[in-house]
């Protein structure tokens, strides 16, 4: 059992919660995951790890609420237990030995940006992060990642704070500036991701993108997770969740996670109902 120590509601939909996990919080790396199960009757659900603090045994998680598990998880307060918390799966981020990093994170995606900026900004690496968001509302991290990278810049789609545009944009036009980036890690939609690695593709500059596809074991058994990087087949709980963002196979990934769509979107009605009902709406 792994007790809640504290919880943050990050912004309406985003919920921030420390979790007791000692052993995980001592030998988790940037990139790698856990996976969660509420209770007995509960699915498995991987969530990639945000921040660890190996002095208190915490372990970090940042998720949205987007299907039951995840609503129930959010209702869980200080002091309540997780039955399961499996971890740290999934290979850690190999950044190499990349000196000038840009960091994307796409709306909830920061969660698992932030570990890769962190982890490179204390190992004296040079770090410029962009986080995007749809609008101001729901802007996530601003001060936690101002400590952590050399430049920050936020974008909203609709231009309620930051830069007006997507992340695209902004990348597009450091690059224009003539910022040299060696790596590139981007993290968030899919369609970001995809847009991100076309960017950097004609500059040939090595691009990261955290993959998540429907995982089941998370243990490279079951096959859930198979994606197409590089014409192979791959599994994203074992060989990731990190890949080359030149060589993934974004369209059959977008169709293999839209395969439960309907039954996410029946999921998904549920959490807009509780949320109304006891959140104060959804955007
Ligand atoms: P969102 O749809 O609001 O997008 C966030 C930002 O990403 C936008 O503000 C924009 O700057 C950028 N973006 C989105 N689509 C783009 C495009 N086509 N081209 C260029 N830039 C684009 O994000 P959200 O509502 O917070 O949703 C989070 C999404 O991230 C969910 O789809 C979730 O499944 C996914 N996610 C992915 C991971 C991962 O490991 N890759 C982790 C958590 C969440
Ligand atoms: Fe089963 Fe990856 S989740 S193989």
């Amino acid at each position: 059992m792994y007790k809640i120590v504290k919880r943050q509601q990050l912004n309406d939909t985003v919920v921030r919660l420390d979790v007791e996990a000692p052993f995980i919080a001592k030998k988790a790396k940037a990139g790698q995951f856990i996976i969660f199960r509420i209770d007995e009757q509960g699915e498995r659900v991987p969530l990639t790890i945000a921040d660890t603090d190996s002095e208190k045994g915490t372990v970090t998680i940042i998720f949205q609420i987007v299907g039951q598990s995840t609503m129930l998880l959010s209702q869980m307060k200080e002091g309540d237990y997780i039955l399961d918390f499996v971890g740290p799966l999934g290979a850690a981020t190999e950044f190499g030995d990349a000196k000038n990093v840009c960091v994307i994170g796409g709306g909830v995606g920061n969660a698992i940006a932030y570990p890769s900026a962190k982890a490179l900004f204390q190992a004296g690496v040079h770090v410029d992060v962009i986080a995007g968001f749809r609008d101001k509302s729901i802007v996530i991290l601003e001060e936690e990642y101002k400590s952590i990278c050399d430049r920050l810049f936020i974008t909203t789609d609709d231009g309620s704070y930051g830069d007006k545009g997507l992340v695209t944009e902004k990348l597009q036009q450091l690059i224009d500036e003539g910022n040299n980036y060696d790596l590139v890690i981007a993290i968030g939609p899919i369609p970001m991701m995809k847009f991100v690695s076309k960017v950097t593709e004609p500059y040939n500059i090595k691009t990261l993108v955290s993959l998540n596809p429907i995982m089941i074991d998370g243990t490279g058994m079951c096959g859930g997770c198979r994606v197409t990087v590089g014409g192979e087949t791959k599994f994203a709980c074992v060989d990731g969740p990190d890949f080359d963002g030149h060589k993934v196979d974004y369209d059959e990934l977008m169709k293999r996670n839209s395969t439960y769509k309907n039954l996410e979107e029946h999921d998904r009605e549920n959490c807009r109902m509780f949320q109304a009902a006891h959140m104060g709406g959804v955007k």
